[in-house]
């Protein structure tokens, strides 16, 4: 079937933690946006009318492959322009990969203003399909009164000479923190669980009931129990929660923000948002219990469904040590090798389409892209050195990864004498340690244009981004770009064309129009 969805997207107001009212990223005049819903094998159709005025927009549906559709994938400066104020542009896509899934805005740090929400896509053939009842989707969000535009301005400035990130001022479930689930003795709920925060990870328990985990990042898993999850910045869970067998009590569940990500906690924050599984209305909502009193589940212990064996050929080893500094300017960069991402003028993937055997080049996508150019279904390895005493989520796009290995916090720099799980977990977005490392293996096997990067909104800012280029000669010979696509960067008076060396927008170029 094909499933369509018109988004006219514009500022409305919201006020969801009760606290301030500000403007918000809406569609149709709506916000909370809706949640895109769609069954494998579906085609998807996104009309985006962008009505905002002032900022540029784009829409990223997170986890998605995008297999012969890189042009779908959304990160404005990479698969396409920025769509300007007053342009359309249409996102057309096939959905093979059941699972849970997000879409946001993929441009310069926009999506905690408002732009993001739930994609789900059902299973006619789920192996949990006779296994639960009902299906509530949940998502995280942390919460700025601020706008994106000014808290980028103060965080990339001389007066942050330390890199301090913004600090949310509370935790919201399902855009809400008020928020109650009734439910029913005896049922199974399979719980789909986003978090869509800029920043934040919580801990996250349902405090009388345990959870089965069954699905991580679109990849189905052999079930797991855990008590607490600790969900980064864009990672998924469902999980099945077996109600209790009577309605003596109604029952907590909380999301606590991870403070060990904040540099400073301002006074009188308050890092949790309590939902309630309500058995019977006319019982108390209890208090949560403290988050100490539980222990997180180790992602890396998951064991994907399918038995997917560890790649152990690899064809490309890419190592990245990761670091965060300031120049001394006051501006705050994050470097992979020595390198901080800008976003070039060309878009890489036009680049990689006009700029013929050249495309290969790593060269010609400009250094600050920070490019990789991957042969087709080579094995691709990144070893990634946290130089870093924060944590950080890190995303691929177009792939899940094989989580290849995962070393405790400040285990240093990868030495090549671990053993490596037989059959690893895979997803899209990996935490790493304080001062630790990750080994992230796939194969490349979707040519497109793919950005791997820090999912904490703030790190894209400060350039925590590179680029992989998957088999660029096979997109010069099968990729169609529709004509609206290019429209977008005539009407924003983008070039569409030629080598993208000069990567002449400057980070710090954040005040006004972001055109
Ligand atoms: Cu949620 Cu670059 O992605």
């Amino acid at each position: 079937a094909t499933v369509t969805y018109d988004f006219d997207v514009s500022w409305v107001h919201a006020n969801p933690d009760g606290a301030f009212v500000r403007p918000v990223i809406g569609i149709n005049g709506q916000w909370p946006i809706p949640t895109i819903t769609a069954t494998k094998g579906d085609r998807v159709i996104v009309n985006v009318k962008n009505s905002l005025g002032n900022e540029t927009t784009s829409l990223h549906f997170h986890g998605l492959f995008q297999n012969g559709t890189t042009h779908m994938d959304g990160p404005a400066s990479v698969t396409q322009c920025g769509i300007p104020p007053g342009s359309s542009f249409t996102y057309d896509f096939m959905v093979e990969q059941p699972g849970t899934y997000w879409y946001h805005s993929h441009t310069r740090g926009q999506y905690p203003d408002g732009l993001r929400g739930p994609l789900i896509i059902h299973d006619p053939d789920s192996p949990y399909k006779d296994q639960y009842d009902e299906e509530i989707i949940l998502t995280f969000e942390d919460w700025y009164h601020d706008m994106m535009n000014n808290l980028l301005a103060k965080f990339i400035s001389l007066s942050n000479p330390t890199g301090a990130e913004p600090v949310p001022q509370s935790a919201l479930w399902n855009s809400t923190q008020n928020i109650s689930i009734p439910v029913q003795p005896g049922k199974t709920y399979m719980f789909r669980m986003v978090n869509m925060a800029a920043f934040s990870a919580p801990y996250v328990w349902f405090e009388g009931h345990t959870m089965r985990v069954v699905e991580v990042d679109g990849i189905y898993t052999e079930p797991a129990e855990a008590n607490m999850l600790y969900m980064t910045a864009a990672q998924r869970y469902s999980v099945l929660i077996t109600m209790n067998n009577d309605t003596d009590s109604n029952f907590a569940f909380v999301a606590s923000m991870d403070q060990d990500l904040f540099d400073q906690v301002p006074e009188g924050l308050n890092p949790n948002v309590t939902g309630w599984l309500v058995y019977d209305d006319k019982k108390e909502l209890p208090a949560p219990a403290f988050v100490d009193e539980f222990d997180p589940f180790d992602d890396y212990t998951l064991v994907p469904q399918d038995g997917m064996s560890l790649l152990d050929e690899v064809d490309y080893s890419i190592t990245f040590d990761m670091k965060m500094d300031n120049l001394g300017d006051g501006a705050n960069y994050a470097f992979f090798n020595d390198i901080t991402y800008v976003r070039p003028k060309v878009p890489t993937l036009y680049t990689a389409l006009t700029t013929g055997s050249s495309a290969t080049n790593p060269a010609v996508y400009g250094v600050n892209t920070n490019s990789f150019v991957l042969n087709k279904n080579d094995v691709v390895e990144i070893i990634l050195n946290n130089d870093d005493p924060g944590k950080h989520p890190f995303h691929l796009h177009g792939h899940e990864f094989q989580v290849a290995f995962r070393s405790d916090e400040e285990a240093g720099a990868y030495v090549n004498n671990v053993t490596m799980p037989q059959v690893p977990m895979r997803r899209d977005t990996v935490l790493v340690r304080p001062n630790g490392n990750i080994v992230l293996r796939f194969r490349a096997n979707n040519p497109g244009i793919w950005l791997f990067h820090c999912h904490i909104e703030w790190h894209v800012a400060s350039g925590l981004v590179a680029t992989m280029v998957e088999a660029p000669l096979d997109l010069q010979q099968n990729l169609k770009v529709p004509e609206d696509h290019y429209q977008a960067c005539h009407d924003g008076n983008i070039p569409i064309e030629g080598n993208a060396a000069g990567n002449t927008v400057d980070l710090l170029d954040l005040t006004g129009a972001n055109v």
